[in-house]
């Protein structure tokens, strides 16, 4: 045998080992005997870069960085799930299937609370990973998928095949990541999920190396291609192909059935090494699921039970007041620390004065928690019962906590407020929004810094931002403030000023202006004198916007002080202004549209063109269907609008259209 066959054996036999260690949880070797050859694949293959591979196993522990995800358009749709809460709603799942399929059968999976992922294999070489993303266009993250450990490299199938299912942080590696956040004094992350999903967008695959990912893999996308017929079929065949598929599943027939099983999950499910958050309901047999068919946004063929919200009980150590940038005053409780489906809880939002008087909430109060969509913990309410005489009511401040001026809370508002325009809590908030993401951008501002700059005075004001650069020497000489990291910074600032008028706009913080008004806002007037310039009523008969908002928007520029900020921003040369939005005349103006088929340009960016144009786009045909825009291999709903008649559109011809658009 030469180098090069050596090469390949190695790499087939250490895949092997992977798979039953990290899959199967059976090694046939011992960790040192892995290790040996590994070495030796790695010597190997450093004689013979003419054979190097990015699937290769020695490649899985190397990692790389990129520049950026390249967006793939899914072949299929990434569908997702329909929900259901309770007994009674799954019984109408089960029966409206048995009408179509009389002797359904449905296999019930474990939910997972990760991210969705498509595998793509070509003749047994895996070949891609791509995102959910927005379901129709994800992206391509192989780089950060090889270094998951149980995901098979080579599988033995020929063709082409396709699985998808759920990659996932394990609660243990959640821990040990915000263990270390907490060493290093960086932010933790909310949940499981969240983190996974941070790490599988990492640029460095380094980083998604370390985070310890892992995968449940549950739906065989081609499986009838490779001659399955069932949902039971392809996870056993996904399985023995090498991919990581959960033992916990049943075969059930009746609604009882179902129920129980996942009554059964459900109260261990705080056992599993992962996250669930419900149980997934499929029809068995797949030649039924394709009669069914799907609707515009998930199947008829399955659907998803979610588990109720899970409560617990803590107690509530201490009541808190923060500034908002409003300066509005939000409560806080904080709690002794409580595991809540699956994260560490220390703190609530207690909403308003009135919620902890209505809860009658007191210091030192055992109290009930939950999640609401798992993520926000709610305190439900106290539990009297348990109160031992050292609970003490809790008096609301009338007096900020930062500034220490009078709280103001208006007639029938459930809110105070701080309204002193000095208020640092205030001033450091508003900081903050404006240089966040969805508004000025400024990579490298984030809370912590503009605190900690703040306080050594250096930022005082939305202005001071844009001052800083004259600050460069004294920044040096703070700890921490290297010659690099400063010049970034002030070279991010300066990028900021390019930003587009919407994000601006919402940067200024006016209240109901959020993100939508911002660029509602932006598209309609064009630039920032006009939307200054116009009055009251001119602003309130903008779609969308309405009488309130604009109110507000009047009120914040009848403000010398905003005047002057503004006028400021645009002598630093801050963008203010930007393209209107024009929709073009064509002939889809204000005609509803269909695409169907596999089109040349991504579907997102033909539905994103049709709507510049005027037009509807619908996700099936009907008799109110102006135009079906078709691609290659359209299937029913080409069928459909021939029969009824629809103006039919290939492709080119719609370009064609697009190009005769005129201003
Ligand atoms: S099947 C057509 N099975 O839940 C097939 N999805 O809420 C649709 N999910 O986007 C997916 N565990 O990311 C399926 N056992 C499971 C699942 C599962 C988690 C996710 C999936 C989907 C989302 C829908």
């Amino acid at each position: 045998m030469n180098e090069q066959q050596r090469i390949n054996e190695l790499r087939k036999l250490l895949e092997r080992y992977g798979v039953e260690y990290y899959v199967n949880d059976a090694p046939s070797v011992s960790d040192q005997e892995y290790d040996r050859l590994m070495q030796e694949l790695m010597a190997l293959e450093a004689k013979h870069p003419e054979m190097d591979d990015p699937n290769s196993p020695s490649r899985r522990i190397i990692g790389s960085v990129l520049e950026g995800f390249e967006k793939v358009v899914h072949a299929q749709r990434m569908l997702s799930l329909g929900n259901v809460f309770n007994k009674e709603e799954i019984d109408e799942f089960v029966t409206r299937i048995k009408k179509d399929v009389p002797d359904a059968e449905f296999v019930v999976e474990c939910k997972y609370d990760g991210l969705a992922m498509a595998l793509q294999y070509e003749n047994g070489r895996f070949v891609r990973a791509v995102t959910r993303g927005d379901g129709i266009t994800g992206e391509d993250v192989s780089n950060n998928v090889r270094t998951i450990a149980s995901i098979p490299m080579y599988i033995d199938e020929p063709g082409y095949v396709e699985v998808r299912g759920e990659v996932y942080m394990p609660k243990k590696s959640f821990e040990d990541l915000n263990e270390l956040q907490t060493a290093m004094h960086l932010p933790l992350f909310a949940n499981p999920r969240n983190a996974a999903a941070g790490s599988i967008r990492n640029l460095d695959s380094n980083v998604c190396r370390q985070r310890k990912l892992d995968a449940y893999w549950y739906y065989f996308q081609n499986a009838q291609e490779h001659g399955i017929g069932s949902q039971e079929k392809a996870l056993e065949a996904m399985s023995a192909l090498g991919f990581r598929v959960n033992p916990i599943r049943k075969v059930c027939r009746t609604t009882d059935e179902i129920y129980d099983f996942i009554q059964e999950i459900g109260e261990k499910r705080g056992t599993l090494a992962y996250e669930i958050d419900g149980m997934v309901i499929k029809l068995n047999d797949l030649a039924a699921q394709q009669r069914i068919g799907t609707t515009a946004k998930a199947p008829r063929y399955a659907t998803a039970y979610k588990f109720p919200a899970e409560e617990v009980q803590t107690r509530l150590v201490d009541i808190f007041v923060s500034v908002g940038r409003t300066g509005r005053i939000t409560p806080n409780a904080v709690l002794e620390p409580v595991r809540v489906a699956g994260t560490l809880v220390s703190a609530a939002t207690l909403h308003n004065e009135d919620m902890i008087k209505n809860k009658d909430l007191r210091i030192n109060d055992m109290v009930v928690i939950r999640k609401a969509g798992e993520i926000i913990p709610e305190v439900v309410r106290c539990i009297p019962e348990r109160r031992d005489g050292t609970q003490i009511p809790y008096v609301y401040p009338d007096e900020c906590p930062v500034c220490g001026s009078r709280l103001v809370r208006l007639e029938g508002e459930a809110e105070h407020f701080c309204v002193n325009p000095d208020c640092p809590a205030r001033i450091i908030e508003s900081m903050i929004h404006f240089a966040s993401r969805d508004a000025m951008d400024i990579d490298s501002l984030g809370d912590k810094k503009i605190e900690q700059l703040h306080e050594w005075h250096l930022l005082n004001s939305i202005e001071d931002i844009y001052r800083l650069h004259e600050k460069r020497e004294e920044l040096l000489e703070k700890k921490g403030y290297s010659a690099k990291g400063v010049d970034k910074l002030l070279a991010n600032i300066e990028q900021s000023k390019q930003q587009p008028l919407a994000n601006l706009l919402f940067g200024l913080g006016i209240r109901l202006v959020g993100k939508k008004a911002a660029g509602i806002l932006a598209d309609e007037f064009g630039n920032m004198d006009a939307i200054r310039q116009a009055d009251e009523q001119t602003l309130a008969n903008v779609k969308f916007i309405g009488h309130v908002t604009a109110q507000s928007l009047c009120a914040y520029f009848a403000e010398p002080e905003n005047i002057e900020l503004i006028e400021f921003l645009a002598a630093q040369g801050v963008n203010m202004s930007q393209n209107k939005k024009e929709t073009k005349q064509s002939i889809f103006s204000g005609k509803t549209v269909v695409l169907t088929g596999k089109l040349n340009m991504p579907r997102a960016e033909a539905k994103k063109i049709l709507e510049s144009l005027g037009a509807n786009v619908a996700g099936s045909v009907s008799k109110k269907t102006d135009y079906v825009i078709y691609g290659e291999d359209a299937g029913s709903k080409l069928a459909k609008a021939q029969e009824l008649g629809t103006t039919l559109m290939s492709e080119e011809q719609f370009e064609q259209e697009v190009k005769n658009a005129k201003k």
